[in-house]
């Protein structure tokens, strides 16, 4: 389960109901999709999105988007540090970004304009969905890897726009 930091107030909140409601105050939303155990996080990346069809053709038909793919992040991809790089600086898209964590672990941080930084760690089971415009940056945590559905409206939208305010450095 996530877990969500706002660093600057020293808050660290765990409880699900908290995550979701923090998380909704800043338009973020959060949602907990529990029938993991119906599918190996090592299956294939067709029988993963088979298994998650009725959660992901409700986000289709709330948000508008047209396809789903799993995306497969291991240590041992050839330049992950380069990839990771392009999504580690503040930046926003033109396109909602929505992760659903089927395994490992992606930590998103989120700067609204008028509220504390926030940090959400996404484990297994965790969908988050980031809305156009968003400012925020992504990671992964040491373990360096994650196993992610990912939905989208249109994939020229998801494109970086960079911020350029390196206030994820202070993070
Ligand atoms: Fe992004």
């Amino acid at each position: 389960m996530a877990v969500v930091t706002v660093p600057d107030k020293n808050l660290t909140l765990s409880d699900t109901a908290e995550i979701k409601s923090h998380l909704a105050s800043i338009g973020i939303d959060y949602e907990r999709w529990e029938n993991q155990r119906n599918v190996s996080p090592d299956a294939s990346a067709e029988e993963i999105l088979d298994a998650y069809s009725d959660e992901i053709e409700q986000m289709k038909a709330k948000g508008g988007y047209v396809t789903a793919d799993v995306i497969d992040i291991k240590p041992d991809i050839p330049n992950l540090e380069t990839m990771l790089d392009k999504f580690r600086p503040e930046h926003w898209h033109d396109e909602d970004e929505v992760r659903f964590i089927v395994k490992g672990c992606g930590i998103f941080h989120i700067a609204p304009k008028d509220a504390n930084v926030v940090a959400v760690k996404m484990m297994a089971g965790d969908m988050i969905r980031v809305p156009r415009g968003t400012y925020h940056w992504f990671n992964l945590d040491e373990s360096r890897t994650v196993r992610a559905i990912r939905l989208f409206q249109d994939t020229a939208g998801w494109t970086p726009i960079y911020t350029e305010s390196g206030l994820e450095k202070n993070y």
